[in-house]
């Protein structure tokens, strides 16, 4: 079953220049890119993006991270893409990220709590992937207007399906 999903490349992600090696992993796996943007995340994005997590403890200091500096946003599809990004990410707490992840390998923060104001230092894990096809549906809406998303042919797609 073919399947979109919405990354963002996070701050810390392009602080860190890792940029080429994140995307080139998603590629090695066959996953399609399909709409990509080079953006500054604002409050009221932050705001509509992570709509669900504006009540807990550490929405203030998950904010001011992803607002901080420039994010990359895109689309990858797939089969079955959802889920196997989101394996391919690992979990969400770096710490228990296992290697072989993206976070696993690349995001070595330690803290399992949560903040509980600003002033903490935020989860800071590089990476953001949709987590069900509901989710990817409504964040792809958030992100990108029809007309930015563009589906073509790539040379494995026999392989891979489209
Ligand atoms: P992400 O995959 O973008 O989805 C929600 C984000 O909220 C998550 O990555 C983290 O950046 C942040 N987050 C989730 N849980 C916690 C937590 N317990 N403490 C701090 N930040 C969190």
């Amino acid at each position: 079953m073919y399947q979109k999903s919405l990354i963002i490349l996070k701050p810390d992600a392009l602080q860190r220049r890792l940029v080429g090696r994140i995307i080139q992993r998603f590629e090695n796996a066959g996953l399609k890119i399909h709409a990509m943007k080079f953006a500054k995340m604002s409050t009221e994005k932050s705001r509509q993006h992570y709509a669900e997590h504006i009540d807990r403890p550490f929405y203030k200091s998950l904010e001011n991270y992803v607002t901080s500096n420039p994010i990359i946003v895109f689309i990858l599809g797939g089969n079955y893409a959802i889920d196997k990004i989101r394996l391919m990410i690992g979990n969400t707490m770096p710490a228990k990220a296992l290697p072989g992840t993206i976070r696993g390998d690349f995001a070595h923060q330690q803290r399992t709590d949560i903040p509980s104001d600003e002033t903490q230092q935020p989860l800071m894990n590089l990476i953001h992937a949709s987590a069900s096809p509901d989710e990817a549906k409504n964040e792809i809406n958030i992100w990108f207007a029809p007309n930015e998303i563009n589906d073509y042919s790539v040379v494995d797609d026999a392989f891979h399906g489209s």
